[in-house]
């Protein structure tokens, strides 16, 4: 079995995932066009083309401008749909959907609009493939508590259908603790807590995602090698990372694959996972991002399936449905 079979065999969970993050340039286009928006790019091409970021602001900016063309319940329903064909392909058997009303509710489309559109998306991607899903929201950490609390208000009548919360946007400058109050309410409501830390800010964010916020896990966390407490109890308390190596060297958190610390990480005894975070701007899908870390990194089978397997334990879904993935993924050979 060649390299990519072989990845696109392990049943995986996807757990960092920005389903904003999944427009393709074209299908943008396309939904510009049906909902009268304007882009700041004249083609698909130009849009592909400005796909070259120099840090995670740079991408950030273009993201939430490629946001403004989904405006209806069925844009939404449309995007993830095509993102669950992807990951179906890829051996996804479970993903874990962050979504960003803050983007959209600031543009005046309702919380219900998106929350219904990808909540429809996920029904279909179970009857039509199989995979099973979650969707976590995740609030922007560029703007205040207060706001945060708005968006928490709006999705007060919808908890049944939204399994966590997640912080992500512009890390530096913006500390997991700013939002201390906001993450104690919404543990008191049994939701899960993820937070992005790590990707471009200090250590001490990861400390404070898991003091203050009590994240359950940490998504990307890789710049906590410059602490190495840290690591160590990382590796101890086998808190998983949700790690987007693509992303990474697209965002010049590292140079190239090569260069990224996923190995020594791994070796170290962190529990990490393997993830896409914004497939459409980094130039691959999970299992795109398992096969180019493997080559740069010379992963053996046995690495990969411990991270197939690490993902699947860190999805937050009951044993009775975990059960039967690693039974699958026990029967692959090494
Ligand atoms: N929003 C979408 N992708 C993100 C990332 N990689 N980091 C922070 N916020 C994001
Ligand atoms: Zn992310």
């Amino acid at each position: 079995m060649d390299l990519e079979t072989y990845v696109r065999a392990l049943p995986k969970a996807e757990l960092h995932l920005h389903i904003e993050g999944t427009l393709e340039p074209e299908m943008m286009f396309a939904l510009a066009r049906r909902n009268g928006v304007a882009l700041p790019w004249n083609s698909v091409e130009a849009t592909r083309a400005a796909y070259a970021f120099t840090d995670l602001q740079s991408f950030l900016d273009l993201y939430y401008a490629g946001a403004a063309a989904l405006i209806r319940e069925q844009d939404f329903f449309e995007l993830a749909i095509a993102y669950f064909e992807r990951a179906h392909a890829d051996g996804v058997v479970h993903a874990e959907l962050f979504f960003d009303p803050q983007t959209h509710t600031a543009r005046g489309v309702a919380f219900e609009t998106v929350l219904d559109g990808l909540e429809r998306a996920c029904a279909e991607a179970q009857a039509r493939w199989g995979i099973s899903s979650r969707l976590i929201l995740c609030f922007l950490r560029h703007l205040s508590e207060d706001e945060g609390f708005a968006t928490l208000q709006q999705a007060l009548p919808h908890l049944a259908r939204i399994h966590g919360v997640g912080l992500d946007s512009s890390e530096r400058g913006h500390p997991p603790g700013k939002f201390a109050r906001l993450f104690a309410r919404c543990r008191e409501l049994g939701l899960h807590i993820v937070a992005h830390a790590g990707e471009e800010g200090p250590p001490a964010y990861i400390v404070d995602a898991l003091d203050v916020l009590k994240v359950e896990r940490i998504d990307h966390g890789v710049r906590c090698e410059a602490d190495p407490a840290l690591v160590e109890r990382l590796a101890r308390e086998q808190i998983a990372l949700t790690v987007c190596p693509l992303s990474n060297v697209k965002l010049c958190v590292f140079p190239t694959l090569a260069q990224h610390n996923f190995k020594r990480l791994l070796d170290a005894g962190l529990k990490l996972t393997i993830n896409s975070d914004d497939p459409a701007y980094f130039g691959g899908y999970v299992a795109q991002n398992y096969v180019d870390t493997a080559q740069a990194l010379g992963l053996t089978r046995a690495e990969l399936k411990r991270v197939a397997r690490n993902s699947l334990e860190a999805s937050f879904v009951p044993e009775s449905l975990r059960a039967p993935w690693l039974m699958r993924l026990d029967a692959l050979p090494d």
